[in-house]
């Protein structure tokens, strides 16, 4: 049996020894999630919406546990793994309204009666990266429960505690056995198998955009439908007549956020060529204030990144870059052996590979522009377009902009990109398909039309 240590990114230090799943027990994993689901489809409505109630009450009895577990596992700072723990009850509430809200559609038609159902499609097999374990699995496994599917989900290899607890704490929650099991193991293996089993139904991937193409080729090889999460190199656009002392200070939790490893990150900020210089002077000081240290802190903004190996990664995008100014990190013995990086703010052309390419890290391009049509232009400048921001007082400008980014989920005066009411997602290489939102459970089944002959 093939074991991994999962590894302390504050501190590099071994904190738990998991074994990987092999193709057998992922086959015997869902050869149970199938029989789990029949019975799960055939309850009333009611009684699959106050399963899910009861594990959102678990989940929330459990935050502070869960938490814990992703401040060592991911070294979130201990106040952002509150929210997501949190943010993974709200998500499992809100889809418990959904088994008694699938509506279909009664359609007039000569002759009969026609109906549309909402079906499940069986089981769900859900992908899961290393930067938000809890809430982004919570984001597909919530609805798909919800609308009478089985899930199968695999946790990253980096970050897998959090998702196991979850596992365990839906059969605390009365959750039938095999209905939601947590896989651990490796992608090519695991992941891998999701796509080509033929009692997975559908699957959800949220990673790189190299590794959902291969997903997506495999799925399309099944017949099998996918929604994918990808990468992004979101733009942050600054017009002059923004309030540039709000922009600013919100600058730094726009890209620095869980060490930038986050697919919204605005990692391209574009300001307008006549405040230009004014901005810089603005921002240098918010990033210097940034809180980069011990994720147990409260009041710590920023922890470590996840691996060494990122680590090596996100540097090598400072090679040769021309760096305008950087923020604090953990030095020396404060450092332990995390691995440390401080944000840098970069100064970039549109063409340069800083401008271009993801870093998943705490580094932040910056780019001069000179009218809305250049800020569209460069926004749209990249193969991604999942996230964004504008910052204007311009009410006309603020409409005409958002609508002309080519990007998933944007926000006008703010940099939010989740609410588990409204729908995201990306567009270009960014993603297929969208999750959360009012319609996400219906993303999670087929519809099957039947027509009643009345004469
Ligand atoms: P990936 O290397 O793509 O890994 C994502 C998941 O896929 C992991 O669980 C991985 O397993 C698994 N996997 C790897 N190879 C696979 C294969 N051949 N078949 C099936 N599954 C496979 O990404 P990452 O490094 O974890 O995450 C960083 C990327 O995810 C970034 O590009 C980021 O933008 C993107 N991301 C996007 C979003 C959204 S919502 N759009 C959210 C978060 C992250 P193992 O690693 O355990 O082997």
């Amino acid at each position: 049996m093939s074991t991994f240590d999962v590894i302390n990114p504050a501190t590099a230090e071994p904190i738990a020894t998991l074994s990987r799943a092999s193709v057998d027990e992922v086959d015997a994993a869902v050869a149970r999630a199938v029989s789990a689901q029949r019975t799960w489809a055939a309850l009333p409505p009611l009684a699959r919406a106050d399963a899910l109630r009861a594990f959102a009450r678990v989940v929330e009895d459990h935050v502070e546990e869960l938490a814990a577990l992703e401040v060592r596992n991911s070294g979130h700072p201990i106040s952002s793994a509150r929210w997501e723990a949190g943010h993974v009850a709200q998500v499992l509430n809100y889809y418990s309204g959904a088994p008694e809200r699938l509506l279909g559609a009664q359609i007039p038609v000569p002759g009969g009666l026609d109906v549309t159902f909402h079906e499940p499609y069986g089981v769900v097999g859900v992908i899961v990266p290393w930067n938000f374990p809890m809430t982004i699995a919570s984001w597909a496994f919530a609805p798909a429960l919800a609308a009478g599917n089985a899930v199968v989900l695999k946790p990253a290899e980096l970050t897998p505690l959090t998702a196991v607890r979850l596992g365990e704490l839906a059969l605390e929650a009365g959750l039938p056995e095999g209905l939601f099991q947590v896989i651990v193991g490796s992608g090519s293996v695991v992941g891998q198998r999701f796509v080509s089993h033929p009692d997975v139904r559908k699957v959800v991937f949220t990673g790189s955009t190299e590794v959902g193409v291969e997903v997506a080729a495999g799925c399309a090889r099944a017949l099998k439908p996918v929604t994918l999460e990808l990468g992004g190199k979101s733009a942050n656009v600054v017009f002059a007549d923004a309030d540039l002392e709000a922009a600013a200070a919100a600058v730094p939790g726009s890209v620095f956020d869980n060490a930038g490893q986050d697919c919204c990150a605005r990692s391209r900020l574009l300001v307008q060529r006549s405040v230009y210089d004014r901005f810089l002077e603005l921002l240098e000081p918010a990033v210097a204030a940034w809180r980069v240290g011990d994720p147990w802190r409260e009041d710590t903004e920023m922890g470590p990144l996840i691996s060494a190996a990122h680590r090596d990664t996100v540097a090598g995008f400072l090679d040769g870059a021309d760096v305008a100014f950087r923020g604090a990190a953990p030095a020396g013995d404060a450092a332990g052996s995390g691995f440390w990086f401080a944000p840098a703010v970069v100064l970039a052309a549109p063409g340069d590979r800083i401008a271009q390419e993801e870093v998943f890290g705490p580094v932040l391009a910056v780019l001069p522009f000179d009218d809305e049509d250049d800020a569209i232009r460069l926004a749209n400048d990249t193969v991604y377009g999942l996230a964004g921001s504008l910052w204007t007082r311009d009410l006309g400008r603020a409409v005409r902009v958002s609508r002309g980014v080519r990007s998933g989920v944007l926000s006008v005066n703010s940099h939010s990109s989740v609410r588990y009411w409204t729908p995201f997602g990306g567009m270009k290489a960014s993603g297929l398909g969208r999750e959360l939102g009012p319609d996400a459970a219906e993303h999670f089944t087929e519809t099957k039309n039947v027509f009643y002959a009345t004469t």
